[in-house]
């Protein structure tokens, strides 16, 4: 009953509140994930953005609970799906919720496929083990998710192996897979880094079209910021296992409030400028096991105070949903 009234007083899919996910290695404790919150309504995209490394993937990993062990364990936090905590469920309702209520697409289509088994039989395992349909109406459904990803002759291409098919076609399969049992929530980990840049348009655009039409809520992992311009109603942005700054597209590209956010947006190509050089950002994101005292960007901030490397600041709301972590808006202890 709670769970229920949870969901309508929330209107959100999901929420995710102080995640933390750490891995616990010879080196020391890497914090890859270090208190992350953020919420998800339905038919909404949040683009989850940040240099390599730190944290998009193992927050997207714990969502599902599917953090690599033994090192790596969640050690705090509320990833609430439809107002159940999903890290308080058993394995076995967890496998129920994977690729059922929740699905992911990875980064390179050949991770997800088999390359022994037919594209036919591995889009209808997922229909098989969570609906409970005859073999003939599985079938259909398969024909119908190659449809809808726009793959052409579903009929000859159900029947073929994945080293047949080009990376687009590979990838779009991994996305009907995906879809298959209308889940309510989609993550996409840098879906199309593997394809070349028409291709990468044309399945952003398919992608966004299946997700209007189911009302699906997506979380976005890309390094790429034209692409959140794209297909994203929402940005996080992520430095060292934390949200630094997070809202809506339009104020994050137009008024970004953190350093980082902006040093990031700098290191984009602009086509009305001609540019010698690219900007890029100094120095490298700290190791996680490592991290300094205060704000983990501080040593690579051009805006940086006293207090930066002493504490790490408070969030503070910059306006209605967008919200950063940054001691140049944050209220001066006394
Ligand atoms: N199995 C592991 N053991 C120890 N540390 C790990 C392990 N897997 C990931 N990490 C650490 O967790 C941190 C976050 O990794 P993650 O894969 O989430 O980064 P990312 O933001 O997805 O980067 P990229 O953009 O390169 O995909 C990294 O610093 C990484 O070194
Ligand atoms: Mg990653």
């Amino acid at each position: 009953m709670k769970s229920v009234e949870q969901k309508i007083s929330s209107g959100n899919v999901l929420e995710v509140k102080d995640l933390k996910t750490y891995f616990f290695t010879g080196r020391g404790v890497v914090k890859a994930v270090d208190g992350v919150s953020f919420e998800l309504k339905e038919g909404e995209t949040l683009g989850l953005v940040g240099e390599s490394g730190c944290g998009k993937t193992i927050t997207c990993l714990s969502i599902l609970r599917l953090v690599p062990g033994p090192a790596g364990r969640i050690v705090g936090g509320e990833v609430i799906l439809d107002g159940d905590d999903l890290l308080s469920k058993s394995e076995k309702a967890m496998r129920r919720i994977r690729g059922k209520k929740v699905s992911m697409i990875l980064q390179d289509p050949m991770v997800s496929l088999n390359p022994v088994f037919t594209i036919g039989n591995q889009m209808a395992e997922p229909v098989r083990i969570h609906q409970k349909l005859s073999r003939r109406l599985v079938w259909e459904k398969v024909k119908e998710m190659l449809r809808l990803m726009s793959i052409p002759s579903p009929e000859i291409r159900i029947r073929e192996y994945p080293h047949q098919m080009s990376g687009g076609m590979r990838q779009r399969v991994v996305g009907g897979i995906a879809l298959s049992c209308q889940p309510r929530l989609l993550i996409a980990d840098e879906p199309t880094t593997s394809l070349d840049v028409t291709i990468q348009a044309q399945y952003l655009r398919l992608l966004k079209e299946v997700q209007q039409k189911e009302n699906l809520a997506m979380i976005m992992v890309t390094h790429d910021l034209g692409i959140v311009a794209k297909v994203c109603d929402r940005v996080a942005v992520m430095y060292a296992g934390k949200i630094v700054e997070c809202g809506d597209v339009r104020e994050i590209f137009y008024r970004p409030a953190h350093p980082y956010t902006k040093a990031l947006l700098g290191s984009l190509p602009k086509m009305e400028e001609r540019q010698e050089k690219l900007y890029t950002i100094e120095g490298q994101p700290p190791e996680l096991h490592a991290l300094p005292p205060g704000c983990s960007f501080a040593p690579r901030c051009p805006d940086v105070q006293e207090i930066c490397k002493q504490e790490y600041p408070p969030q503070s709301i910059i306006k209605d949903g967008h919200c950063t972590s940054c001691w140049l808006f944050a209220a001066r202890k006394a």
